[in-house]
């Protein structure tokens, strides 16, 4: 049974949730892909553990500290690393190091936190052509909701003229909260921080910033543009009164924050913003923290995905989808061709 060494950098609530349903399915992983999984090592910013033989669920409250940092994984044996560090788009965040370092290395990369593939995408896409190592991405990309793979295998061959996504969970829970339960936005605000889905700091998501990055990991991943954030406008829900509110109401319109990409003559266009729709459009109908996306093809006409999951366990199941995504390339599958009967 061929074994694949895992490593977790960055060990908050989703590196945790991410290690322990990892754990829970690892018999899944030997039955479906002949793969023994190993989980041998994880850290955080100071601290860590590592194991060849593998950790098991009950040592991971005992890190290291000292045990930190791209060496350590590489150090570690590990021939696949699942980064969830915290996201910063400005910098890259912690991240960053540990994704460049093992794609160069030629480690397949399962990536989370969205800063480092916003701030550094092509450098890292050409890490990973170069060492000829995976990256997989759909925890950064919205996670539970399917965007980058909807791309990649339902849409498959046919050009994207558009995409609009709700892909922010606590904005639509908070435009949502304000228009059917008449919450103000600080306490619609206070309800999504205690489910556990806003971000550290909330502005990332209120100011659009959170859906503008994923906006764009789908445009530069997913349909290969080369967008930085300066080429998009962001505008976020912060200013939102409880009057433009009633007046939506009064109009019949629902608001959602929304990311948009549109591809005209090659050139795509990408903004974040809100936008009203008619109760008649299943957008107006995503409720709470759902999130949702429409895709526009040339020959499939229009796509909808609606989905949400709870947290940190949905954004865990994301990368562990990607996981098996290389599993499934990695293993090679035995053909078993049947001798005709004579
Ligand atoms: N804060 C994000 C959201 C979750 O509300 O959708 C992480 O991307």
């Amino acid at each position: 049974m061929r074994v694949f060494n895992i490593a977790i950098a960055g060990f908050g609530g989703v590196g945790r949730a991410t290690a322990n349903l990892l754990l829970s399915r690892r018999q899944r992983y030997r039955e479906v892909y002949g793969a023994d999984v190993r989980l041998v090592s994880v850290c955080g910013s100071r601290s860590g553990l590592s194991d060849p033989g593998g950790l098991e669920a009950e040592r991971l409250d005992r890190l290291e500290t000292g045990l930190s940092g791209p060496d350590f994984v590489a150090a570690s044996g590990a021939d696949i690393l699942i980064e969830a560090g915290p996201s910063d788009f400005r910098t890259g965040g912690p991240g960053l190091a540990y994704i460049r370092s093992a794609l160069a290395a030629g480690r397949d990369t399962i990536v989370m936190s969205k800063g480092a593939l916003v701030h550094s995408g092509k450098q890292l896409r050409e890490l990973a052509t170069g060492s000829g190592a995976m990256l997989k991405l759909s925890g950064a990309a919205a996670a539970a909701l399917p965007t980058i793979d909807l791309v990649d295998h339902s849409l498959r061959g046919c050009e994207v003229l558009e995409i609009e996504g709700i892909l922010n969970a606590t904005t639509n829970f908070l435009l949502d909260a304000m228009t059917t339960k008449g919450l103000g936005f600080d306490a619609a605000l206070k309800e999504a921080q205690k489910g556990g889905f806003a971000e550290a700091d909330p502005r990332n998501d209120t100011e659009g910033w959170d859906t503008a990055c994923k906006l764009l990991i789908l445009a530069n991943f997913g349909l290969g543009a080369d967008l930085t954030m300066d080429d998009l406008a962001v505008e976020g829900i912060q200013s939102v009164t409880g009057d433009r509110i009633e007046a939506w109401r009064a109009e019949g319109v629902v608001p959602k924050l929304v990311g948009n990409l549109t591809r005209t003559d090659g050139k795509f266009r990408a903004a974040v913003g809100i936008r009203t729709y008619p109760l008649s459009d299943p957008l107006a109908n995503v409720r709470g923290k759902d999130k949702a996306i429409r895709i526009t093809t040339d020959a499939m006409g229009d796509t909808i995905a609606i989905g949400s999951g709870k947290e940190p366990f949905a954004t865990a199941a994301a990368a562990l989808k990607d996981l098996e995504h290389i599993l499934s390339a990695r293993v090679a599958v035995p053909v078993s061709i049947s001798e005709p009967s004579s």
